[in-house]
């Protein structure tokens, strides 16, 4: 199996760009933050731990999304490998999935970047606060929240897959076609 990362800022078009990149180089996409969502939609004992994290902005336990995403490791086949949005999202979960995909005697793929500017961020959430109603898209102070803890305990992924020469970025202020091509140059050279 292979796995991929797809990262990015909140609202930088993970979850737009994913259903399509995978469908194209034949992998399961897997949101951690779709899953959350899920399961709170579901009513879960997760869904209940995670409910008010997530509508405030805050990052779940490491161990409840690792928990859900090694279970769908176990679980899933027919596919080439997962394309994992939305996680790692700090250094310690990303140390985790390394851990985790050696026991499995696998490893990251590579990790492709949807990078856009955080004026873009909040107007792109703001936009989708419209159409989804997403409990975490709904305030600005929540939103600026993400961005935050984006900054202060995601972005610091980029130097650690920098230096395992496993980070990818594609431009994500284009048009949807346009950040899809760029993703996809960037699959082909990973994915042989
Ligand atoms: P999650 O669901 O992953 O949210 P996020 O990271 O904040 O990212 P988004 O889903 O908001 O953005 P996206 O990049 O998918 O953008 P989208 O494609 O929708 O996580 C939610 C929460 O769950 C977290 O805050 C946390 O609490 C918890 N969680 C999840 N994973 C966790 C983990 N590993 N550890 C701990 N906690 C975790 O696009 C946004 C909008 O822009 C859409 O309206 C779209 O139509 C539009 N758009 C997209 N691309 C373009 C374009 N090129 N041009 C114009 N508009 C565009
Ligand atoms: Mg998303």
């Amino acid at each position: 199996m292979k796995y991929y990362i797809l990262f990015g800022p909140p609202g930088a078009g993970k979850g737009t760009q994913a259903g399509a990149i995978a469908e194209k180089y034949n992998l399961r996409h897997v949101s951690t933050g779709q899953l959350l969502r899920e399961e709170i939609a579901a009513g879960t004992e997760i869904g209940k731990q995670a409910q008010a994290l997530i509508s405030a902005g805050n990052f779940v336990p490491d161990e409840m999304v690792e928990t859900m995403l090694n279970n769908l490791f176990d679980s899933t086949s027919g596919v080439e490998g997962f394309l994992l949005d939305g996680f790692p999202r700090n250094l310690s979960q990303a140390a985790d999935l390394d851990k985790l995909l050696s026991k499995r005697g696998e490893c990251v793929g590579g990790v492709i970047s949807i990078m856009i500017p955080d004026q873009m961020i909040a107007e792109r959430i703001a936009h989708r606060a419209s159409i989804e109603g997403r409990a975490d898209d709904a305030d600005m102070t929540v939103i600026q929240n993400r961005i935050a803890t984006y900054h202060k305990q995601t972005e610091p992924l980029i130097a650690y897959y920098t230096e395992q020469n496993k980070y990818h970025q594609a431009d994500g202020t284009g048009t949807i076609d346009e950040v899809k091509a760029a993703i996809a140059s960037i699959m082909d050279t990973l994915h042989v």
